[in-house]
């Protein structure tokens, strides 16, 4: 099996191509363009694999996709690259738009083109696998998300994600193109740029800074680890019956205000020597973002009942091995901090500015 997957130098794909290695015999192309969220530190354990190939190119280029897929000639795509923080589609749509939805239609229309060409049981293998948000449902009081729920994108991120689901599922109706969408809730872990709420309130919290929590802290998001959600992507893109979205979430629903707690409590104790002690004294709530979606929450029932798919990771030992993976791997995430792999220099240390300082996850 050989696949090829956009995005895999970020957060999530780097986490797929990890586990590919480790868990599989499948061969990868990582097809990415390398943003300022791109790390290829994050592919070192696996850089010297007979199995991994890197191609530095853009999604938006139709002809340099052309190229990967005649050249590699992959069993099917995953489908990871995207512009993914809402704060930044707040301040620049334009990217968004074009890679989220520009790019998700090149990409389509090139694989259309060579899923064609193939014959037989190639063809009939052939999977287009569109990795998407829960964020696309917009805003829920109560209950759950589910693959039914109607879309009612709130940020421009979000409504850039709607519409590359749209044209995924249109490729499949109109052209026949075998696809299968996944959904999936606020991923963490290891491994994540520093500007996602989990990661910089730790890397803050060590350094004793405040601690920046939008509004009052009560919007709720849920939370999957991202080892658990490259589990799932794997299973949907080889199970998953075409034409199908599956919901992926982490049955670990809580505040923004809660995950800042309980991280702060898990310093405090592995920190016992920290003069930052206690952590969440570094607490200070910040202007609400604009259009703020309230809760998410999404119910991954068809995923479990379907494929057999089951969480690995609960919440609290989740975020404790996360939080250790940070403490352990300055030399992972200090380059990103200070441009060395760059990028701007990132809101963490003390020339940040507010609305820097202010960024966060979804
Ligand atoms: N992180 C989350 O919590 C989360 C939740 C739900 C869905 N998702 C979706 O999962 C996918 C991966 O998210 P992530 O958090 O790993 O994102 P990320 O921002 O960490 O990584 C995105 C990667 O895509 C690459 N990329 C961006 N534009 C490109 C282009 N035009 N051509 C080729 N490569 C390009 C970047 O270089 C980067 O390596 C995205 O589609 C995102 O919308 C993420």
């Amino acid at each position: 099996m050989k696949v090829l997957v956009t995005g895999g130098a970020g957060f999530i794909g780097s986490a797929l191509i990890r586990y590919l290695m480790a868990e599989t015999e499948a061969e990868v192309v990582n097809f990415d363009k390398l943003t300022y969220a791109a790390n290829l530190a994050s592919l070192a354990p696996v850089a010297d694999s007979p199995r991994y190939h890197f191609l530095k190119a853009d999604i938006c280029d139709r002809a340099a996709v052309a190229a990967a897929l005649a050249e590699h000639r992959p069993d099917g795509i995953l489908h990871l690259a995207a512009e993914s923080h809402v704060d930044r589609s707040i301040d620049g749509p334009a990217a968004f738009l074009d890679t989220n939805i520009m790019g998700t239609y090149s990409l389509l229309d090139a694989a259309k083109a060579y899923w064609q060409s193939l014959e037989g049981p190639a063809k009939e293998a052939f999977r287009f696998h569109h990795v998407s948000t829960d964020e696309v449902y917009g805003s829920i009081e109560e209950g759950l998300f589910t693959e039914e729920s109607q879309y009612q994108p709130n940020s421009p991120y979000a409504a850039s994600k709607a519409s590359s689901d749209h044209l995924v599922r249109a490729w499949h109706r109109t052209y026949g193109l075998p696809v299968v969408i996944t959904n999936c809730s606020n991923n963490y872990g290891p491994y994540q740029f520093p500007e996602k709420l989990i990661p910089l309130m730790i890397i803050k919290a060590m350094a004793g800074e405040k601690l920046p929590i939008y509004g009052k802290g009560d919007n709720v998001r849920d939370w999957l680890h991202v080892e658990d959600h490259v589990r799932a992507l794997w299973l949907v893109f080889r199970q998953g019956r075409v034409g199908e979205t599956y919901a992926v979430g982490g049955r670990a629903e809580m505040t923004n205000l809660e995950v800042v707690e309980r991280l702060c409590a898990i310093l405090d104790e592995v920190l016992p020597h920290s003069p930052h002690r206690p952590h969440a004294g570094l607490k200070s709530f910040v202007p609400d973002r604009p259009g703020h979606d309230r809760r998410y929450a999404i119910d991954s029932g068809k995923l479990e009942r379907e494929l057999g798919w089951r969480q690995g990771h609960d919440f609290e030992s989740g975020l404790r091995q996360t939080v250790t993976w940070y403490l352990e791997r300055r030399d992972w995430w200090e380059p990103i901090l200070d441009g060395r792999y760059g990028g701007e220099r990132l809101g963490v240390g003390s020339s940040a500015s507010q609305s820097a300082q202010a960024r966060q996850a979804s």
